[in-house]
């Protein structure tokens, strides 16, 4: 599948995908969805690559939210019809298991913030600005905004957000727990590769369960999350990756590690 709205690049085993519409501010339409799904489905089933990072093209936005145009004109039946936006949250999230992060430069909004928030973590520029813009359309966030910056900021952040319409600045995502951490703009799209270098780096199934794990911390009581928790490292244990991991820590040398 050749690709109109996004740019792919294999950067050794970091998968660096890249929206692609910036006279558009890189806006969501449904041409977006259908490469992004596929994007990510051939980064998942690639062997060679361990982690990838997703970001905007030019310095003004990762994404400034759903196409607007794309939606002005879709009657109530046609977006109950289609399930609108629901491809996001089949496709994109629940299939992918290995990590990816969000790198936001600058607007992240409506579904562009609800985009990043569906990645692993959020790495920001200090231009970087978040918010849920929808009221101000008279509509909602549709693409997991209410759930995901809620359980992200909390309440109190997420209404002032949701019902003001309000952007957020990097700072303030970051002591709010949007973001993991907050860099020079010029120095974004380094410091996120160079992160996702690391975890691809790192033991492939440990990755993956590690990402599994946290990720059960949102859907479950805290005793199954315990249990979960305490199972997928009992299991981790009979891999031969963690008779390396311990080893080579033991005769102090990196560990070299084989994915089973
Ligand atoms: N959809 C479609 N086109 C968009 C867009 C969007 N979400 N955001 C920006 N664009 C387009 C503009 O229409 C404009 O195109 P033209 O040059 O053809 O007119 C181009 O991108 C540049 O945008 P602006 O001229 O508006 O740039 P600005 O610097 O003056 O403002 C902005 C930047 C504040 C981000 C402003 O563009 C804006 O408010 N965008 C809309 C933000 C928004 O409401 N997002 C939520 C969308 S709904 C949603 O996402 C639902 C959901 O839950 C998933």
């Amino acid at each position: 599948m050749s690709y109109e709205t996004i740019l792919v690049e294999q950067k050794g085993a970091v998968t660096l995908i890249t929206l692609n519409r910036p006279k558009a501010l890189n806006a969501l339409n449904s041409t977006v969805l259908a490469e992004l799904t596929d994007a990510f489905a051939k980064f998942e089933a690639d062997k060679s690559q361990g982690c990838a990072v997703l970001t905007g093209s030019g310095d003004k936005a990762f994404a400034a939210g759903a196409d607007i145009k794309e939606m002005v004109e879709k009657s109530g039946a046609e977006f109950f019809l289609e399930d609108f936006f629901a491809g996001w949250q089949a496709d994109i999230v629940r299939r992918t298991r290995k990590p990816w992060i969000a790198a936001v430069n600058g607007f992240a909004l409506g579904g562009g913030c609800e985009l990043a928030m569906m990645a692993d973590f959020i790495i920001a520029s200090d231009t970087a600005q978040f918010g849920q813009p929808e009221i101000k359309l008279a509509v909602a966030p549709g693409m997991g905004g209410s759930q995901r910056l809620t359980r992200a900021v909390g309440k109190a952040k997420a209404m002032d957000m949701c019902l003001t319409g309000r952007n957020m600045g990097a700072e303030e995502a970051e002591r709010s727990g949007l973001v993991s951490r907050i860099v020079p703009a010029d120095q974004l799209l380094d410091e996120a590769l160079k992160t996702a270098g690391k975890i691809a780096a790192m033991p492939p199934l440990a990755t993956m369960i590690n990402k599994e794990m946290v990720n059960v911390a949102f859907e479950t009581t805290l005793d199954q999350g315990l249990l979960a928790e305490r199972r997928m490292f009992q299991i981790l244990t009979s891999t031969e990756d963690k008779v390396e991991g311990m080893t080579a820590f033991v005769e102090k040398r990196p560990g070299v590690w084989k994915g089973k």
